[in-house]
């Protein structure tokens, strides 16, 4: 999609322009941008079809030479305006131009620039579409929309549109390492993605180990997930150095099982095959990394992948197996199902030994999480306060919708082992995502500032939701940049 942006329409050809109305006003919001002939004309199509302007509400109308057609979508009410509603807007305006075949599509956009970036977020995620892997590309199909024109103002418009743009093409790198299957996306294609942001950049460095060198590494939680595949397990580091006078690094980590059977605890068959989706955590922890990366953000970053099936192959884990993780803790197997805690458990260790001290980790970890907050909220839990906080300021801006779940120690109770310092799985179900994140809070050290991200439902949708298509969502990119944007300034 090519979006460009522009202060008026003053010598524009288009083939859509979209403009909005709230709902208690009797006129489109007074702008210069539109000029005159064309205010006028809609103005007088408010009055003559009593458009609202109430949420989801759209009247087309026609254009003059140069516009052909005018679709004014409504925005509900001004005190319930915000980003959210932008972006909103904006995927209406995409969608609705889809619906119409028109190649060309014009949006007025408000001040200032972080509507902007909302209305840009909207179209970049309206133009997202997985093609699958058909042998012949369906044409009918396919979106007709080629091009987008931002009206606006803002003096530093190329610089936000620059901006989402790559972090969109970050999120949209996500979607599709999601959206493919299996046996296409395997350990090793995610080291492929990795080698690739790595390629031909000076601060950018990256250090892959397999099966062996992790087991030597003393990575036996990770070692022993990957020994029941036959595909090569790979544990992947990424180093971004954008602030080299600083010893501080941010780290962020993701559970990369490109496929999740259960193990010998094997999954029953109904769905199985969306557990090709596993890897989401670090579908968007490489995602963010190249969004952060590309734009140059002066911060360090740590991004580690642990990649590796979960199969029930002759040298898997057992039920009742103790395991010995990179610090030297001893985790009892009680469901070889509960795998993403043990890849994330060496994972995280490796990532502070690195030099990570402000560390996320992303996840689809448990169906608890699912059970609680559908594919709505992620599950956020963390063992600073401050830190827990930045990122919900961040994930406010985004609109990926977060929830704080508690960690009182208490819910230690739940894991302990007679027989190690902890089971991996509790077998009554209690508390099922928060007592996962209670297993790795045994990797993280005192001085880390932690935050785990379960997003088990909010990773993908059945069906689509406001500006969401259906499939992989890319949660949580857009907030990650966000956090390390304002980290950095
Ligand atoms: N990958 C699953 C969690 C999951 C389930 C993600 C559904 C997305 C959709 C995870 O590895 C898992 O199997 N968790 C178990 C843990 C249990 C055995 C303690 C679960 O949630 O059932
Ligand atoms: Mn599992
Ligand atoms: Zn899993």
């Amino acid at each position: 999609m090519d979006i460009k942006t522009r202060k008026d329409l003053t010598g524009l050809k288009t083939d859509l322009l979209f403009v909005t109305k709230f709902e208690t006003s009797k006129t489109l919001e007074k702008s210069d941008l539109l000029g005159k002939t064309v205010q006028d004309r809609i103005d007088k199509a408010i009055s003559i079809y009593g458009f609202a302007g109430k949420k989801k509400e759209v009247l087309l109308i026609e254009g003059t030479d140069q516009i052909k057609r005018i679709l004014i979508g409504g925005l509900g009410l001004k005190k319930d305006f915000g980003a959210e509603t932008v972006r909103l807007a904006a995927h209406e305006a995409v969608n609705q131009a889809n619906a119409l075949k028109v190649s060309h599509l014009t949006l007025m956009v408000p001040g200032p620039n972080r509507f902007l970036k909302a209305a840009v977020e909207g179209v970049r995620l309206a133009a997202y579409h997985f093609e699958g892997l058909h042998q012949k590309k369906d044409k009918d199909q396919a979106p007709t929309l080629k091009s987008v024109v931002c009206l606006t103002r803002e003096p530093k418009a190329k610089t936000v549109l620059h901006e989402v743009n790559t972090i969109l093409n970050g999120v949209d790198l996500a979607k599709n390492l999601v959206n493919l299957p299996a046996n296409v996306v395997t350990p090793g294609y995610l080291e492929k993605t990795a080698e690739a942001m790595a390629e031909g950049r000076k601060n950018v460095s990256l250090n892959v180990l397999g099966l062996e060198e992790a087991e030597k590494q003393g990575m036996g939680a990770f070692a022993a997930v990957a020994r029941g595949s036959a595909e090569p397990a790979r544990m992947i580091a990424l180093q971004y150095k954008g602030n080299p006078g600083s010893k501080k690094a941010y780290g962020i980590v993701g559970k990369g099982i490109t496929f999740d059977s259960g193990g010998i605890s094997l999954k029953p068959s109904k769905g199985m095959g969306k557990m090709k989706t596993d890897m989401a955590g670090s579908a968007a922890a490489l995602g963010a990394f190249k969004a952060v990366s590309e734009l140059g953000l002066k911060v360090n970053l740590i991004v580690v992948v642990a990649a590796t099936e979960n199969m029930p192959g002759g040298r898997a884990y057992r039920p009742g197996d103790i395991l010995t993780a990179s610090n030297g803790k001893t985790i009892e197997i009680v469901n070889t199902d509960a795998e993403g805690r043990l890849v994330l458990a060496d994972a995280l260790v490796l990532a502070q030994k690195m030099g990570a001290d402000r560390v996320i980790d992303i996840a689809t970890l448990t169906g608890a999480c699912i059970v609680t907050f559908g594919n709505i909220h992620t599950a956020l839990m963390s063992n600073s306060d401050a830190w827990a906080k930045k990122y919900m300021a961040a994930a406010a801006n985004s609109g990926e919708k977060t929830w704080q779940l508690p960690m009182d120690t208490e819910y230690n109770e739940l894991i302990k082992s007679d027989v190690s310092d902890m089971v991996n799985a509790v077998e009554t179900g209690k508390a099922g995502t928060i007592t996962a994140a209670k297993l790795l809070e045994n990797f993280i050290e005192e001085k880390t500032e932690w935050v785990h991200l379960d997003i088990a439902g909010t990773s993908y949708l059945d069906a689509p939701r406001g500006y969401q298509s259906k499939q992989a969502t890319g949660v949580p990119i857009r907030t990650l940049v966000e956090l390390l944007m304002e980290e950095a300034t």
